[in-house]
């Protein structure tokens, strides 16, 4: 079979306008700004609105990133959304974001592999673009996270925040090919790690468990932080590998926003210099399947990606998922 080539077209990405600085944050836990900088490098985060549901960021971004690419959302063969924070149960939020934005016709569903979804869902678009299924397609990570955490407890609530970032990719020649080498993976042993208990068909929310704090989202963050530099780690080095290159090739390391010590120790242990490595969560926090998506389309619009570079997406979350991909933008 014949591979098409993949050209990544247009970005774009919301972020609510409310912010929640760390001084806010220590009116409502026992925390300090001190404590959460130097722990986990986050200043501020955005906390959507009641209307802004995942849904509308993700459509938000998608506007932005048809606009960029010059395309109507008519165009569309397919809209895949990485989210953890849908809408509601089912339909799918892609369903919800097509409605939105005017997409009919297109496929639509949503991918969940937590903080990971958006390498995920790059890679299930590009298997679908390469082999000739789809021509255009876009990839929406979205997240409110404020909806899930508890604000009760100062380990998780100081590290989320919600957002939506989109990327439009489309078939080319395969002489023009942006996809240069991938990696994914998972371990389902750790899934206790880093979830929401109850809520599922396992545990059902009901009357009695409305105040449980398992109904939110739950983390053991030692256990994740260790797990998550390694995966991180081996996945990039063997994207790396497929695409026959070094860390120090790479023109910028898009790595997961959860943590800065978490990043700097990637990028150490990928030797990729710092000043090639993008940090946007001192502004956003954790946004999940969300954070690489905004980083690349901040990237993008500052002018920090160019065309032609290339550029590596690293993540990792709950599952625990992990995957990464090289792309010549
Ligand atoms: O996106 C998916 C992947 N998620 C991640 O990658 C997150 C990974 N984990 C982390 O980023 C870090 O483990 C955290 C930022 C969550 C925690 O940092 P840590 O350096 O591992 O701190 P810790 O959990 O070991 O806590 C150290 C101390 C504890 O106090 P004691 O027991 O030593 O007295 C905590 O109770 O810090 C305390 N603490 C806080 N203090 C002030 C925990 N949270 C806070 C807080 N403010 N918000």
């Amino acid at each position: 079979m014949t591979l098409q080539g993949l050209r990544f077209a247009g970005t774009g990405s919301f972020a609510p306008a409310k912010i929640m600085t760390n001084d806010d944050l220590s009116k409502i836990v026992d925390t300090t700004d001190e404590w959460i900088v130097s722990r986990t490098g986050i200043r501020e985060r955005h906390v959507a609105g009641p209307e802004e549901t995942t849904s509308f960021m993700a459509a938000e971004a998608a506007r932005r990133a048809l606009e960029a690419a010059g395309w109507e959302a008519s165009s569309l063969n397919l809209i895949i959304v990485a989210t953890l924070t849908p809408d509601k149960p089912f339909p799918n939020t892609a369903s919800l974001v097509q409605a939105r934005i005017g997409a009919t016709g297109a496929a639509c569903f949503s991918l969940e592999a937590a903080c990971t979804g958006f390498v995920y869902s790059l890679e299930v678009a590009a298997g679908m673009i390469r082999s000739g299924l789809v021509q255009r397609a876009i990839i929406i990570g979205a997240e409110k996270l404020t909806s899930i955490v508890n604000w009760a407890d100062r380990n998780t609530c100081v590290l989320f925040g919600d957002g939506a970032g989109a990327v439009c990719v489309e078939a080319c020649p395969d002489a023009d090919n942006s996809y240069l080498g991938s990696s994914l993976g998972s371990d389902g042993n750790f899934h206790h790690l880093l979830h929401t208990p109850i809520g599922g068909c396992a545990e059902p929310l009901t009357a009695e468990n409305a105040n449980d704090p398992r109904r939110y989202l739950v983390m053991d963050g030692k256990q994740v932080f260790n797990i998550a530099v390694r995966s991180m780690v081996s996945a990039s080095e063997r994207a790396l590998a497929k695409a026959g290159l070094a860390g120090t090739d790479l023109d910028l390391l898009i790595p997961h926003q959860a943590n800065l010590r978490i990043i700097e120790a990637i990028a150490e242990r990928v030797s990729t210099p710092r000043e090639r490595v993008y940090v946007n969560l001192d502004r956003y926090g954790n946004t999940s399947a969300a954070s690489i998506p905004i980083a690349f389309d901040e990237a993008v619009r500052n002018g920090r990606v160019k065309r032609g570079d290339k550029v590596l997406f690293v993540g990792f979350g709950g599952g625990f998922t992990y995957g990464a991909s090289v792309i010549r933008y």
